[in-house]
């Protein structure tokens, strides 16, 4: 499958590091949200992104100012009818997505692959609210995109080898190495990482040790680059909370219960690193 044109429906943090990398690779992107000025933001984000890179030598200002240009802005997801490949990097919510996967299966040409970056959420499921199940996997990058080189490769229940094939492939075009895994809630990263996310979040809560404290036994102790409680700031409280949920739902067991102070903080939106303040103050 020759794939030129790739559709990323969603320019939040993920979706603009995804456009980020997939424009970097050569690849022309038709970036598409539901309103402009989130479009706009997402420019900035990957102008700055790359800037980094021009100013570390990574890429040159002509790499910088190509990849710039081939990203295509689109609040129309009529726009995607031209992709050879299309991924959604929605909010992690399974109504958002349902609707999403929906009309990517109306405006997108029936043979290309759909991927979903989802973080959590059944590519079984989403695969089966379309015409080609055997055609949508998962395929889930890590924050800062840029930099972090696992892509979790994930096949839902339908997807077929060549679908697995042409997504690994891709994913070394990106320069990052694939990890294949089967559709389970959380896959093995969120499965694994989370819960330790929400622990560190209950000794917060009881008093045990402060978040800056339990950050430095983390970094110093395990070598983490960053404490849990910074990295759950980092991903976003509301998105930690969302895969708590899809842990707790899909494995029903009460290990998975999000953490209170999770809970009442999202409700707060103190959603961490992106709303000025989570476990810290930005
Ligand atoms: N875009 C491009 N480059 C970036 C960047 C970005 N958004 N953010 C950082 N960088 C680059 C820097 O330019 C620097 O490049 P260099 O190595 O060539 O000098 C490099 O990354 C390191 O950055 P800094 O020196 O500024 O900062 P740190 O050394 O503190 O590293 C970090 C920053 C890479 C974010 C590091 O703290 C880290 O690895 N943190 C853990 C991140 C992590 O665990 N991510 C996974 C989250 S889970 C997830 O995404 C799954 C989801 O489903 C929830």
């Amino acid at each position: 499958m020759n794939i030129q044109r790739v559709g990323v429906v969603g320019a939040g943090t993920m979706g603009n590091g995804i456009a980020h990398v997939f424009a970097r690779g050569g690849f022309h992107v038709v970036l598409c949200d539901v309103e402009q000025r989130f479009l706009d933001r997402a420019l900035g984000m990957i102008a700055k992104n790359l800037d980094r890179e021009v100013s570390k030598n990574k890429i040159t200002a002509d790499d910088k100012a190509s990849a710039l240009a081939r990203i295509r802005p689109a609040t129309d997801r009529g726009q995607l009818s031209d992709c050879d490949f299309v991924i959604e990097a929605a909010t992690e919510k399974f109504d958002i997505k349902t609707e999403i996967f929906r009309d990517l299966d109306r405006v997108t040409r029936p043979e290309i692959i759909l991927a979903s970056n989802t973080s959590s959420i059944s590519i079984t499921k989403l695969a089966a609210l379309t015409k080609r199940p055997e055609k949508v996997i998962g395929m889930h990058f890590f924050n800062p995109v840029p930099v972090m080189k696992l892509v979790e490769v994930i096949r839902g229940l339908a997807t077929s080898q060549e679908t697995f094939t042409v997504v690994r492939d891709l994913s070394v075009k990106l320069e990052k190495t694939p990890v294949e895994v089967n559709d389970a809630p959380g896959f093995v990263s969120n499965r694994v990482l989370m819960p330790l996310l929400n622990e560190a979040m209950y000794t917060v809560m009881e008093g045990v040790a402060t978040a800056e404290a339990v950050d430095e036994v983390f970094k110093l102790g395990m070598n983490h680059p960053m404490g849990p409680l910074t990295l759950a700031d980092f991903i976003g409280l509301d998105v930690c909370l969302d895969i708590m949920r899809v842990l707790q739902n899909g494995l029903g067991d009460p290990k998975y219960r999000p953490c209170p102070l999770l809970i009442k903080m999202v409700d707060a939106g103190w959603l961490g690193r992106k709303s000025g303040r989570g476990f810290y103050t930005y």
